[in-house]
Order: C-alpha cells, then sequence, then structure tokens
C-alpha cells in the first residue's frame, strides 16, 4: 500500500498530513512510499505469516471499565494466529486511525501479549484502521467499519 512515512519514526500518514508526525512530532519528514505497509488481500488470505501479522479485530459497544460515560471498545489481537512474542520477534505498536484520522500509537516489548484496546467514544462511527508494526516482517494494515 502505497503512503507517506515519517522518515523519523516509520508513522503512515493515512490522513496525507504531512507538516508534522503525530507521534515522533518532526516536522516535513514525510516521504511517499510504494510499500508503506502490507495491504493483503483479505478474501484470500491463506498463508500462515499473513495469518500471524494482520490485526484482528472485536468490537465491544458495552464497555466493562468506563461506566455512564459510553464507549466503542475496539480490541485488536496480532493476528489471527497469535504473533510471538519474544526479544528477537515481536509487535512493537500498533495505530489506530479513524476515517484516516491518527488517534492513538501503542508501543509494545516482547513483555506483553500483541493485543490492546483502544476506548472510541460512544457515537463514533466511520472506518477504524490499524497499522501494526512487526520488528522482522514490517507494517500490516486491517480496518473495520463501525456502524
Ligand atoms: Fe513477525
Amino acid at each position: 500500500m502505497k503512503g507517506l512515512v515519517c522518515k523519523v519514526c516509520g508513522y503512515v500518514a493515512l490522513d496525507g498530513n504531512k507538516d508534522q508526525c503525530p507521534i515522533c512530532l518532526a516536522e516535513n519528514e514525510f516521504e511517499e512510499k510504494e510499500d508503506a505497509c502490507k495491504m493483503p488481500d483479505f478474501k484470500a488470505v491463506s498463508g500462515e505469516t499473513e495469518k500471524k501479522h494482520i490485526p484482528y479485530f472485536t468490537i465491544v459497544k458495552e464497555c466493562g471499565i468506563i461506566c455512564g460515560v459510553g464507549c466503542v471498545d475496539v480490541h485488536v489481537k496480532i493476528g489471527e494466529i497469535l504473533h510471538p512474542s519474544l526479544p528477537e520477534h515481536h509487535i512493537t505498536e500498533v495505530t489506530f486511525y479513524v476515517d484516516n484520522k491518527f488517534v492513538s500509537n501503542v508501543m509494545f516489548t516482547s513483555n506483553v501479549n500483541p493485543a490492546t484496546v483502544i476506548h472510541l467514544k460512544d457515537g463514533t462511527k466511520g472506518k477504524v484502521q490499524v497499522i501494526e508494526n512487526c520488528n522482522i516482517h514490517g507494517k500490516w494494515y486491517n480496518e473495520v467499519e463501525i456502524k
């Protein structure tokens, strides 16, 4: 998948904004890359490498943590077959977007399992997109529609 990538930290600007990186705050350090992240043909995913890297979503509309306000919880697990979490091979981060706008970045070490959750505000609708980064196999994309 083609995209704008921060030369300093590797963040992918899905919204095309190249003024400032929201992760490392570098200014005007973006470059266009043909292979910004892998976007597999999801209807034809059969390989183990793909199944271990594609972000896998579970949406929960009844939040068990933030009561009274309301949430749309987007759980992300990497991947359908759980990715290894070893010092030499692990997921380093998961970046969340809603309708191409950056909303959150979660960093990982090999001390945690490759899964996280974001508590979007109640009533959030649109396309939630995730790009995860594996220290060996690079960046992988997936998306889910919140209705
Ligand atoms: Fe990997």
